[in-house]
């Protein structure tokens, strides 16, 4: 790839941010497909991210995690890719994001806004048992590994999806 416009468009940050509508939103202005790194494991697996997990455990998702990243990232045409809160704990994964030419957006909220807006859910079995507790503990685990992949950085705090986009679309134009 060549050329800023040609660099896929990367969201990171925590789970329940906003990477998902956001992504879909941004990969519409920009008439881009939209790869979303949970939904690109389903698909190749043919099971769902909680099943994966339960049965197979969280290292083989994580895995799995950095073959379609890597999938997406190599893709020629630019993308939007919306990739899980999980993505840069392992080094692998930041060595891809950092050494491509991919543009990383970190989404960031307080985590006094994930903790009131973000639920467990069928793809989130580590939000389980003690949601607010597990998101405050991944929050400060994962602050400096977000910052170390990413280009840009994008408050969603007290924003709407709409100023969300239009801030990830200008930071990136
Ligand atoms: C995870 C985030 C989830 C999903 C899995 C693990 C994490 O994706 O991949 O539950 O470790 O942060 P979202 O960030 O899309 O919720």
């Amino acid at each position: 790839m060549s050329g800023p416009d040609a660099r896929h468009l990367v969201l990171v940050g925590m789970m329940g941010v906003g990477k998902s509508t956001v992504g879909r939103a941004v990969a519409a202005q920009l008439h881009r497909p939209l790869f979303d790194s949970d939904e690109m494991i389903e698909e190749r697996v043919g099971r769902t991210v909680r099943e994966i997990w339960l049965d197979q455990g969280e290292p083989a998702f994580r895995a799995l995690e950095t073959d379609v990243l890597r999938e997406a990232i190599e893709q020629e045409e630019p993308s939007v890719i919306a990739a899980a809160g999980g993505v840069v704990l392992s080094e692998a994964n930041r060595a891809i994001l950092t050494s491509s030419d991919a543009h990383v957006v970190w989404l960031r909220a307080d985590v006094d806004v994930l903790v009131d807006r973000v639920r467990s859910g069928p793809h989130r079995p580590l939000l389980d048992d003690d949601p607010a507790g597990a998101l405050r503990r991944l929050h400060d685990e994962r602050e400096p590994l977000y910052q170390e992949v990413a280009d840009a950085i994008v408050s969603v705090d007290n924003r709407t999806v709409n100023d969300v986009t239009k801030a990830v679309l200008r930071c990136c134009a």
